[in-house]
């Protein structure tokens, strides 16, 4: 009897293992279906590869918004899973998080996406944020460490670089 307690355990044991190095893997995979820091493969990625319209919208921020300059007359604010998991979660914004703004003109017309990805070592004394500014198309406008969305976001570096406290 002892001993058949003890072979159980031990299938257990392999069988936890195994599960906990899938789940692993699976993590790795996901990181490494992420973008690198790059406009092309990033502009890629948001709009064909995960699509940032089935991405969910900034906690509290469902829908058009008003917004504040330089952003467009009105705002909408999705963010991918990884940014989603973390702001719900109260935490920071871990690599992989994508906040993507659409911006709208008075006329309710899309003009412009200004998206911020995080990538790990990518720019310490950025935040280690990917800016890029494209049409409404995804069409390249800037892309990387531009300044201005640099110099403007350092505001609130101390959270993250984001503006938008969740709600
Ligand atoms: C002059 C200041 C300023 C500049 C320049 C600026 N932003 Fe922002 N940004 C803001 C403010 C203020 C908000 C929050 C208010 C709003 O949503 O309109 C914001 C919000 C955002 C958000 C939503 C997450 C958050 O921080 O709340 C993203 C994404 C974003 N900006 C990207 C960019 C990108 C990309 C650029 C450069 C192409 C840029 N911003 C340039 C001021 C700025």
């Amino acid at each position: 009897m002892r001993k058949m307690v003890v072979i159980f355990s031990v299938v257990l044991m392999v069988l936890s293992a195994s599960m906990l190095i899938a789940g692993d893997e699976k993590k790795i995979h996901m990181n490494k279906c992420l973008p690198p820091a790059e406009g092309k493969p990033f502009i890629e990625y948001i709009m064909n590869v995960s699509p940032y319209h089935g991405w969910g919208d900034w906690p509290g921020h469902a829908g058009m918004k008003e917004g504040k300059s330089p952003h467009g007359k009105y705002i909408k604010l999705l963010a991918n899973p990884i940014a989603l998991k973390a702001v719900r979660e109260g935490k920071e914004m871990p690599h992989g998080a994508i906040i993507m703004k659409e911006n709208y003109n008075e006329k309710k017309e899309l003009v412009a996406l200004t998206p911020m990805y995080r990538v790990k070592g990518y720019n310490p004394e950025g935040g280690d944020w990917f800016w890029a500014k494209t049409g409404p198309d995804g069409k390249i406008m800037a892309e990387g460490k531009i300044k201005g969305c640099i110099d403007c976001h350092a505001r609130v570096k101390k959270k993250d670089w984001v503006f938008h406290p969740p709600k």
